[in-house]
């Protein structure tokens, strides 16, 4: 078994709206995901997340399940309209108080804090003002960030604004399979730079409040690779590489949109302002990478799909975990200012069955240690990668799959609530367990 370095930290990652239900209760107030949700169509199983894994009821349980996992870190979302129901204007104490009680629940069990800021979960009342295409929502944002930090910024180890903005433009504007379901490319970049823009004036703003939580942003990116050795495809996947990971990358760290991705992109919508690239781009303490699989670009008609050699999970993404070390030594080499790195997400789907009080999900076994492996790869070439969490601690909202796809270290019986943990759970223990041993 690979040895990871002795202050590696261990932990397992969810999301507000993904697992919290309780959705009007104590005054939260309504967000896109609620709405998109209750539309007919969108979800493929017609559920929503008004219930979802209970988990603002049940708190104390999982996070017991997490303490019984033996990791030490934890990361969640806030859920932005509970504690402030319009996305401006009064905040919800109660709200606030969930949070509160959720960390001192944590802090009782020893295990460390790690909270996003924005896990997609927008305020309707923002959405109703045109939400991430209104520069008006970068400034709200701040001011929500700034908030959380103030109260929150010295209980949590580290505070990231965005998960997976790529998702929130390209998804929720690009094609309209998430939440707010629209289906305009051109838009869909002017909203990806407001969420970058948010994320520099959030940093600023939480700077100010000088809490010892480290400041980053929690980025999905995948290799993108040619089909075939043919030039097009070569520069396809290159062009692809350029409009969707060094996208956030290269303003963050750069202070600049990826030339090669701004030549080919519909610019007739974009709009900055002077000083935006100066915001966006600020020293951050992390990156956070999420990391499922590759993408294959092929410029044939039909695409060209080379055999998938390790199989697919049940999202039908292939399996390939050298991309996790491809990638974190292509950062390596393409930054020269990258901050630590935590692989924030990391995780399978698998059509688990629970027979006989028991799910044998070896298939998610094999996927973790092979992404472990794959990450210590990359350490030992050089990489500093501070940390792993694994998607997700319980099976839950899986955004527009619904409750079709499991992704949870623990299985989740959403008509008893019942919670049980798979194989992988115990796998996952031992490994941990193992690994603390020997620091
Ligand atoms: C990315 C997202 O951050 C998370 O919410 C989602 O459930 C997982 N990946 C799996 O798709």
């Amino acid at each position: 078994m690979n040895h990871f370095p002795h202050d590696f930290e261990w932990g397992v990652a969810t999301s507000a709206y993904q697992i919290e239900g309780a959705a009007s209760a104590d005054g939260r107030g309504p967000s896109i995901w609620d709405t998109f949700s209750h539309t007919p169509g969108k979800i493929i199983d017609g559920s929503n997340g008004d219930i979802a894994c209970d988990h603002y009821h049940r708190y104390p349980e999982d996070v017991d399940i997490i303490a019984s996992l033996g990791v030490k870190a934890y990361r969640f979302s806030v859920s932005w309209p509970r504690v402030q129901p319009l996305g401006y204007g009064a905040w919800n104490e109660k709200g606030f108080e969930f949070y509160s009680n959720l960390l001192d629940k944590l802090a009782e069990k020893n295990i460390t804090p790690h909270l996003t800021l924005y896990h997609w979960d927008l305020p309707q009342a923002l959405q109703d003002q045109g939400g991430w295409l209104n520069r008006d929502t970068t400034a709200h944002f701040a001011n929500y960030a700034a908030e959380i930090a103030r109260r929150f910024g010295n209980r949590v180890a580290s505070i990231a604004t965005h998960n997976e903005p790529w998702c929130t433009a390209n998804l929720g504007f690009g094609n309209a399979q998430f939440a707010p379901g629209v289906a305009d490319k051109a838009l869909s970049i002017q909203v990806s730079h407001h969420l970058l823009l948010s994320h520099g004036l959030a940093i600023k703003a939480m700077r100010r409040v000088a809490s010892s939580a480290k400041l980053g942003i929690v980025l999905n990116q995948w290799p993108a690779m040619p089909a075939t050795d043919s030039a097009r495809d070569v520069a396809e996947a290159e062009w692809e590489y350029a409009r969707s990971v060094q996208w956030f990358m290269d303003p963050i760290f750069k202070g600049r949109y990826p030339q090669k991705a701004l030549d080919r992109m519909d610019m007739s919508q974009f709009h900055t302002e002077a000083e935006d690239m100066n915001i966006i781009h600020q020293p951050i303490d992390f990156l956070g990478v999420n990391y499922y699989t590759r993408e294959f670009i092929s410029t044939d008609s039909p695409p060209k799909k080379p055999q998938a050699a390790m199989g697919v999970t049940d999202m039908g993404w292939e399996i390939y975990p050298l991309g996790l070390t491809d990638i974190l030594l292509r950062h390596k080499n393409d930054y020269t200012n990258l901050p630590p790195i935590y692989i924030t997400e990391n995780g399978m789907a698998v059509a688990d069955k629970l027979i006989d009080g028991e799910i044998d999900d070896q298939p998610r076994i094999a996927y973790v240690h092979a992404h472990l492996d794959a990450i210590h790869a990359a350490i030992e070439q050089g990489v500093n990668v501070k940390g792993y969490f694994y998607w997700s601690l319980l099976d839950n909202f899986e955004w527009n799959s619904g409750y079709a796809k499991r992704f949870g270290l623990v299985y989740v019986d959403y008509a008893t609530q019942q919670r049980t943990l798979k194989a992988s759970a115990h796998w996952y223990r031992n490994f941990v367990s193992q690994q603390l041993r020997k620091t």
